[in-house]
């Protein structure tokens, strides 16, 4: 296991409710795990269990949860580790702040950019049915609002494409810009499905 020395950075995967962030930020974390091993996953559902399970989806929750795993990622970031942030984070604001606890340069955005009505589609967890019918609230895209990122580092069409190919992209951007040295081996789909 190579650890390595270059900087830690955060890789922080903003887009909608069932948009693919959990999972493309678990794909690129084993993949990254291979050469680094002070690498660390933090997203919505896990979170908001436990560190932020007091909070509920209202714009002033939302911030308030965003500025908790903010904290954290950074001292994650500050001890060494890679962090993989898979957030919602619906709003300008929510970004700004969270980019602005890093260095320049240690905050990488992506934007997993899946259309509303794919998510909505798959509705894997069965939430987007429930905010229809009234029984979930400020529910995001239906009855709470998600800004579209206009800056981020890295945006990921995911219509048309498959996993592999968008962490293939992420990785293509690390390497880029010297964020990983060491190749990771071949992407592989089968693993992630
Ligand atoms: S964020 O807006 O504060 O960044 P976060 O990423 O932590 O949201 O949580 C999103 C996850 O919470 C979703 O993937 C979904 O599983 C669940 N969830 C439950 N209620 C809502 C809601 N009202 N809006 C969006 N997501 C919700």
């Amino acid at each position: 296991m190579v650890s390595q020395s270059q900087k830690p950075f955060v890789l922080w995967f903003t887009g909608l409710s069932g948009a693919g962030k959990s999972t493309i930020a678990t794909a690129v974390g084993q993949k990254i795990s291979e050469i680094n091993d002070r690498v660390y996953l933090l997203d919505g559902d896990g979170v908001r269990k436990g560190l932020c399970a007091d909070l509920t989806f209202t714009d002033s929750d939302r911030d308030e949860n965003i500025r908790r795993v903010s904290e954290v990622a950074k001292l994650m970031v500050d001890s060494g580790f890679i962090v993989l942030a898979a957030f919602i984070t619906p709003k300008h604001s929510h970004r700004q702040q969270a980019r602005d606890k890093f260095q320049q340069g240690g905050f990488i955005e992506v934007f997993v950019d899946t259309a509303f009505e794919e998510c909505e589609k798959r509705d894997i967890k069965g939430l987007y049915k429930k905010a229809r019918s009234g029984g979930i609230k400020n529910f995001t895209g239906i009855d709470s609002q998600y800004e579209r990122p206009n800056t981020s580092e890295i945006h990921i069409k995911t219509d048309g494409i498959n996993v592999e190919q968008c962490v293939s992209q992420i990785f293509n951007y690390l390497y880029s810009k010297e964020y990983l040295k060491h190749q990771v081996s071949k992407i592989d789909i089968t693993s992630y499905v």
